[in-house]
This record gives structure tokens, sequence and C-alpha cells, in this order.
């Protein structure tokens, strides 16, 4: 697990703690097995809303929270997959919000629209936990704590390495940008482009392959129709950056040399494909968010003070370093 860093501390308010320690008390009487509400005795009902299956990374952090979420740890787990449609994720709060969950968590698909539904879980006084995903929101009374990483710094990284090494050879770069209007894919393009500014590196293209390996296939495809010149992709994601390979090489060129290519998440295959030399740089984002969920649940639930905002750490490797990292690598 890495390292995470307390950014700031929450007033930790007292009428919300209040009213969790009453819903830790009431949210059921432990036998409702059938709907997922209202955990009994010491056992946490949680009803988590996660985006989807996208990508590997997806896959990693679903993986983290099903296994440190048990009963074993005290928890009653309330699982469903959105299927990356907010509309999904809505429906699926508000019905552990009538199931009485003493507590909702979910990783937002997009960072915007969700004030009415979390007003109603703060109206049946049930507290949300952000995972992995930030909201749009100007009440930030809504949540109780937001774990995850720093997307812009991410971006920033990736950046960084495109201009340490590209700067001054005119390099033309395409983008692969996340799901249009999450918060990776927005924190994403905003910390890279800030990095690379000022530099003669040229942005020629950008758009989104919704974070799937499909979708940056098939964007990649109509980047290499559009310009026979690009230099280096940046794929907010492992799985965009692996579906850009396969179109690069049955385009007939060769990833990482012909184009370089720089990815986030640092996913097993993204990171055996570095190390095989077809991705260049891989900036890592930490799917492994189960235990800090689970501590800032029991926290909250207990009605202690949590932190408002917890940044999970996050590493950076060249092809070396991927090599060198894979047969320990855990996700
Ligand atoms: O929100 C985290 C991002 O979502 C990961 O980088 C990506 O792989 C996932 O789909």
């Amino acid at each position: 697990m890495k390292r995470k860093t307390f950014l700031r501390s929450t007033a930790a308010v007292a009428s919300v703690a209040a009213v969790v320690a009453l819903s830790a008390c009431g949210g059921g009487d432990g036998t409702d097995a059938g709907d997922g509400g209202g955990g009994g005795g010491d056992t946490i009902s949680i009803g988590f809303s996660q985006v989807g299956a996208e990508s590997g990374w997806r896959a990693a952090n679903t993986k983290s929270i099903q296994d440190t979420l048990t009963e074993e740890n005290g928890f009653k787990l309330s699982f469903s997959d959105a299927q990356q449609k907010q509309e999904n994720q809505i429906q699926a709060i508000r019905s552990y919000i009538a199931q009485g969950q003493d507590v909702i968590a979910f990783s937002p698909v997009v960072e915007t629209g969700w004030d009415a539904v979390l007003q109603e879980a703060q109206a049946a006084g049930i507290p949300v936990i952000l995972t992995d995903r930030a909201v749009d929101t100007e009440d930030d009374s809504l949540y109780e704590s937001f774990i995850g990483s720093d997307f812009v710094l991410e971006g920033e990284r990736a950046g960084n390495w495109v201009a340490e090494n590209f700067d001054g050879e005119s390099m033309k770069l395409v983008e692969l940008q996340g799901t249009t209007g999450s918060a990776p894919a927005i924190d994403r393009k905003e910390g890279f482009a800030a990095a690379i500014d000022g530099t003669d590196i040229e942005l020629i293209d950008s758009q989104t392959g919704d974070f799937t390996r499909a979708g940056g296939k098939q964007v990649m495809e109509g980047f290499l129709n559009s310009h026979n010149d690009i230099d280096i992709v940046f794929a907010h994601n492992d799985d965009m950056g692996l579906g850009a390979i396969e179109a690069i090489e049955a385009a007939g060129l060769t990833p990482g040399e012909d184009v370089k290519i720089v990815t986030i998440d640092a996913v097993k295959d993204g990171m055996q494909a570095l190390a095989d030399g077809k991705i260049n740089y891989i900036v890592e984002c930490n799917p492994m968010l189960g235990e800090d969920l689970a501590e800032i649940a029991k926290k909250v639930v207990a009605g202690e003070e949590v932190e408002k905002r917890i940044v999970v750490e996050d590493a950076e490797f060249d092809q070396q370093q991927a090599a060198e990292a894979l047969p320990d690598r855990l996700y």
C-alpha cells in the first residue's frame, strides 16, 4: 500500500457526526440481507457504486474494494457496476438511500451533476465517501472525504517527461483523453498541457477513447489516417495506450520507436508493454483504495474526525524500472 498524505483536515462537523452515529445504530436490524441495507451490531453496511469495468485499473480497484470491505473486516458490502453511466450511479445511490445503508461510497463517472442525489443522502443522514474521482460541487459538506490520486499532478509528471526528453525537437503529439467530463480526463489534460506549455512540442489532435482499449485503438486509427507526422502519444490511461499500440503496429510502425508513448496507471499489462519497449514512460495511478475506504468508513460511522481529502501517492516508471518492478507487481 502506498503511503498517503493528508493534505487538509476537514472540520468534521459535529452535527454530521451525530447524524452518522444515529445512522450507524439505527440503519437496520441486521436481518435485511435481501436488500443489502442496514448492518446490525458492529457490522457496517456500505453501498458502493463503481464506475464500470472499463480498464485494468478499474478491475484492480474493484478487487481492492471487494477484498477489503468483507464481513471479516466488519462490513456488509453492496456493490454495483454503473457501466460508465451517471444515471446508473444515481439510481444505485438512491437505492442505497432507500435501503438505509450506513455508508454510501462511489467513484463518480463524471464530475458534475451530483448535488441533488447527495442532498438526498444527506437528508437521510447517510454519509458519503468519494473514492478515486472527485465531484464538482460548491457544497463540500455533501461528502465526508475524498480518497484518491492527484490527477493534475499525474498529467504534469507525464508532460514533464515529454518536455525533458523532446523539447527542442519540434515533436508532434496526439492525446487520447479519458471519459469526457470525468475528473481524470479533465485534470490530466490540464496538468499535461501546463507541463509542455512553452516547449516546441505541438499538440495536433486530442479525442476521447473513453478509457478503454477498444476506444484507444479506434481513435488512434483515426489519428494515423489524418496525420502522417505523429511523434508522440499521450494516453490518459494504459488501456488506451495499449489500444494505440495495436493501431500503430497495424499501420506498419513501431510503437516506442517511430511513435513514442506515455501513459498513466502502471497496471501489469501497461508495465509489460513498457518493459518490452512499446511504451516509453508510465506515471502510476494507485488503484488500491480499499484499505483507506474501510478506515475512513469506520471512523465516519464512529463519529470520528476524518480528513476531507486523502491524496494517494503515485510512482513513475521508465522501461528499466518497469522490468525491475514487474515480478512483484500486484495489479
Ligand atoms: O479514475 C481513474 C482512471 O479511471 C484510471 O486511470 C483509468 O484506467 C480508469 O478507467
